[in-house]
């Protein structure tokens, strides 16, 4: 049964957003150690005439951050007023979701087949990671743009968030949790990465092309199918 699961805003959005994450990290890490300046074979003293300066680095920071809130902004109104786009959330309260992750559990660790019992659009460990996710991204946006405020005292971002880099603690303190959200976030990436090319290998579903044609292949009705209506 081939379902139509994924919007062609998601999908933009989906390939946006790992592209400026990629970037955000690497000129991340950069600007928490400047190990190097520019590509190897490039020394600090003539970086600058490259134009490889922390400065540029910077730049690109923020305007990856920029890109960052855009797509951030344009996946909340597609989540709004498109239903199959709304966000999905675990449903703690009711039986099936602790019967869906002990299933899917099991099945993680490769103790039960993939092809027994329910099929999900959505299974519960999904559910829970991906609202935890985008609340990271959140986390990232708040307390990058909180910094980045600081630079300008009394701008629009001071004045919106420069309230975010008190409440954590200060500059110090803001920098070390921006850096370990961060990390956070490319070890779920990982995971996300291998649980998709472990889901294409067991169940040749077309889990990988999804995120570009929009389709998946189930053999059972998924249970949460009402998710899609
Ligand atoms: C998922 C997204 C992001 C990742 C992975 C990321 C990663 C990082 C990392 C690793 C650092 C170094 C932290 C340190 O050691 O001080 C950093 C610094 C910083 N980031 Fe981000 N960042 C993200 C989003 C943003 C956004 C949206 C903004 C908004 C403009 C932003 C603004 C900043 C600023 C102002 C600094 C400090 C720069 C400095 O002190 O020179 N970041 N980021």
């Amino acid at each position: 049964m081939r379902i139509y699961v994924f919007s062609p805003g998601l999908r933009i959005w989906h390939w946006v957003n790992f592209l400026t994450i990629l970037v955000l990290f690497g000129t991340g890490l950069y600007i928490g150690n400047p190990f190097f300046s520019g590509p190897p074979g490039i020394e600090a003293t003539h970086a600058y005439g490259e134009g490889l300066t922390m400065g540029f680095i910077r730049k690109i920071h923020f305007l990856a951050g920029y890109i960052l809130l855009a797509s951030f902004i344009f996946r909340v109104i597609i989540g709004i007023f498109s239903k199959r786009d709304r966000m999905v959330l675990p449903r703690f309260w009711t039986r099936d979701y602790w019967s869906s992750l002990k299933e899917i559990t099991l099945k993680y660790l490769l103790l039960k087949k993939d092809s027994d019992g329910r099929e999900y659009i959505r299974n519960a460990c999904a559910r829970t990671a991906y609202p935890l996710i985008y609340l990271a991204i959140l986390f990232m946006i708040v307390t990058g743009f909180g910094m980045y405020g600081l630079s300008n005292p009394g701008g629009f971002w001071s004045s919106l968030l420069g309230w975010v880099v008190w409440a954590l603690g200060g500059e110090f303190q803001t920098h070390m949790w921006h850096r370990w959200v961060a990390w956070l976030i490319i070890v779920a990436a990982i995971l996300h990465v291998y649980f998709v090319i472990r889901e294409e290998i067991i169940r040749r579903n077309g889990e990988i092309s999804s995120m570009i044609n929009g389709y998946k292949y189930f053999e059972k009705e998924p249970a949460d199918i009402g998710d899609l209506k």
